[in-house]
């Protein structure tokens, strides 16, 4: 059985999760008025993946025979001033979801709750990769500068990725 504590926390981590896939679902929203078709694509694949993310939480406070608490998701922002500016707030946003996912981490150590230490460890790796491949995009975009060609050559690698795939961008 979870702690009451613990269950609150992993509650929130549902939410937020929530959020994120709100916030890229935003994103995309953005890509698609501004005719960036494959950065459109990346933003969609990452909102679904959040969407896992969050049914992982939603499981897992089920499978120990806690209650699920649906908070209000708060609105997404949903205009930024360029693709860069986008990566550039998905970054801080993934960097702050790993400060959130490693609160986690250390509450279910003070709780000695192993259980869910070991199922905190995927989401330490998982924030390990999203903040490399968001890196690898936004790289490339201040590589770009305003050069149009550029943004243009990185929407079409953008547009690569698929259902479960991780970014291709960073390469
Ligand atoms: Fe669910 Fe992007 O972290």
């Amino acid at each position: 059985m979870i702690s009451e504590k613990m269950q609150e926390a992993i509650n929130g981590q549902l939410n937020a999760e929530l959020y994120s896939s709100y916030l890229y679902l935003s994103m995309n929203a953005y890509f698609k008025s501004i005719n960036l078709d494959g950065f459109a694509n990346w933003m969609h694949y990452q909102a679904q993946e959040e969407l896992t993310h969050a049914m992982k939480f939603y499981d897992f406070i089920n499978q120990r025979g806690g209650r699920v608490n649906l908070l209000q998701i708060e609105a997404p922002p949903s205009q930024w001033n360029s693709p860069q500016a986008v990566f550039e707030a998905t970054l801080e946003h993934e960097q702050k979801v790993t400060g959130l996912i490693n609160g986690l981490v250390e509450l279910a150590l003070t709780e000695h709750d192993h259980a869910s230490n070991i199922f905190l460890q995927w989401f330490v790796s998982e924030q390990v990769e999203e903040e490399e491949s968001v890196t690898g995009v936004l790289e490339q975009l201040k590589l770009m500068g305003e050069a149009k060609g550029g943004l243009f050559m990185i929407d079409r690698e953008l547009a690569k990725r698929s259902p479960g795939g991780e970014s291709v961008a960073a390469e």
